[in-house]
């Protein structure tokens, strides 16, 4: 399934669409269902967001008390780690938020080995979400092609039968764990968020299909999905 792409001048541009496209998102899960269940993007490209709804006027916009925040995937190192998917989305966004505390829902990657992890995380999802699919699932995108935790020659990329898996990561020299393709692929909307002219040639190489078989090329929503880049990612 190709993405509609949202090509945005530059990153203040697309950080602004992005949270726009957010907000109604939201409003229009939480007015059809009650509540908006929504699975944050790690790394570095999603920060600008996450600090952009955390402030006027966007997060007076979300009635937050009604949003469940998850995480797509998280590196297994403690809550207070530099590296904590969790830790970025906490000084960037969540601790500034009217949530419920028991509404954001983290990785407890400090209760154990990478694989207990992974089925602790898929039971809190079923006790969350019952069986409804997530409303939105926010992405990076990694150089190598990689989405959530899911990197190229891996075994995480075949788990079809689990909502989380664990995963080591050879070149990182440690363990993740992330959601999977078939969570992924059922939400209501996937969005894959792409900034920097780092990630040109990635972007290029998917696009032009001179690649193929990347994990992001392998993902296939059935609900909305988008690629929201600025024209630095978009460059070639
Ligand atoms: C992670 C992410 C990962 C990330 C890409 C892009 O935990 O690292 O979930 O999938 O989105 O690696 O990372 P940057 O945004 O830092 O380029």
């Amino acid at each position: 399934m190709k993405p509609e792409q949202k090509v945005l001048a530059d990153a203040p541009n697309l950080i602004e669409a992005a949270a726009e496209h957010f907000v109604a998102s939201a409003r229009a899960a939480i007015a059809k269902r009650g509540v908006f269940n929504v699975a944050l993007a790690g790394g570095s490209t999603p920060k600008g967001l996450y600090k952009k709804l955390a402030a006027a006027p966007y997060i007076d916009q979300v009635d937050w008390a009604r949003v469940n925040l998850f995480f797509g995937d998280e590196r297994c190192v403690l809550p207070s780690h530099d590296d904590s998917n969790y830790k970025m989305a906490r000084e960037a966004m969540i601790d500034a938020l009217p949530i419920p505390e028991s509404n954001v829902h983290r990785m407890l990657t400090e209760d154990g080995v990478a694989p207990d992890v992974a089925i602790a995380y898929c039971h809190t999802m079923r006790e969350v979400l019952g069986e409804e699919p997530l409303d939105l699932v926010l992405l990076g995108l990694g150089p190598d092609g990689h989405i959530a935790s899911l990197f190229p020659d891996t075994p995480a990329l075949d788990v079809m039968d689990k909502k989380t898996t664990s995963v080591y990561v050879e070149k990182f020299d440690s363990w993740r764990v992330t959601m999977t393709y078939p969570v992924i692929n059922a939400a209501r909307q996937v969005i894959v968020f792409i900034a920097g002219e780092a990630k040109a040639d990635i972007v290029k190489d998917i696009t032009s299909e001179a690649v193929t078989g990347l994990p992001v090329q392998r993902l296939a929503p059935q609900g909305d999905y988008y690629w929201f880049m600025d024209s630095a990612a978009a460059s070639q």
